[in-house]
């Protein structure tokens, strides 16, 4: 029940933005049968950051469902993804909520939250998926293509188009976001630049 509320909370927060691809993401959120039950099968720790990302002051309205599922949800740690620049595996965690085999099976979408530790240097990377991050909690400094690091607080909108390059630096708070990636949903296309 939590779980659909928490989808149902940003597909308003998505069409609130007025952006035309977060709001057919949330059109796609609102079409789903969402009242699966979080179970994970897996002993999982909730990474402890989630606690601090969950408790600041900036935490948006929008994720006050998690705090009633973060600890049931089956987290993935970078460490059993894929090979990460060093100074980065074991600094983020990551769940798939809607996706081709995830929480929720959907093939239209992918959809989940993301938490980057403080201090932490996401490389830019890149996939043909078009994404959105929607920041929860923290402000992190953002990247497009090779343009400045720019700050973006929690309820502000990030849309990287296909293909296009991208990096996240934490300072010293955590970042928990809400993500969803529509288009190519393959994860083979990630690559690091
Ligand atoms: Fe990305």
């Amino acid at each position: 029940m939590e779980l659909k509320r928490f989808l149902g909370d940003m597909a308003v927060a998505f069409e609130a933005t007025g952006n035309p691809v977060a709001i057919n993401v949330a059109a796609m959120i609102q079409r789903l049968d969402s009242g699966a039950e979080v179970n994970s099968a897996q002993q999982v720790t909730t990474p402890s950051s989630m606690k601090q990302a969950l408790s600041a002051a900036d935490c948006h309205p929008a994720a006050d469902q998690l705090k009633f599922i973060a600890d049931s949800f089956p987290w993935i740690s970078a460490k059993g993804f894929r090979k990460a620049p060093e100074t980065f595996m074991g600094n983020y965690n990551f769940v798939l909520i809607v996706g081709p085999n995830d929480i929720v099976i959907n093939k239209e979408f992918r959809c989940g939250i993301f938490l980057q530790d403080a201090n932490t240097f996401y490389p830019s990377h890149m996939h043909e998926a078009e994404e959105l991050y929607f920041p929860l909690s923290g402000t992190a400094l953002w990247q497009k293509n090779t343009g400045e690091f720019e700050p973006i607080n929690s309820g502000q909108l990030i849309h990287h188009l296909p293909n296009q390059p991208h990096a996240t630096w934490t300072r010293d708070a955590p970042m928990l976001a809400f993500w969803a990636w529509v288009g190519n949903l393959s994860a083979d296309t990630y690559t690091y630049v």
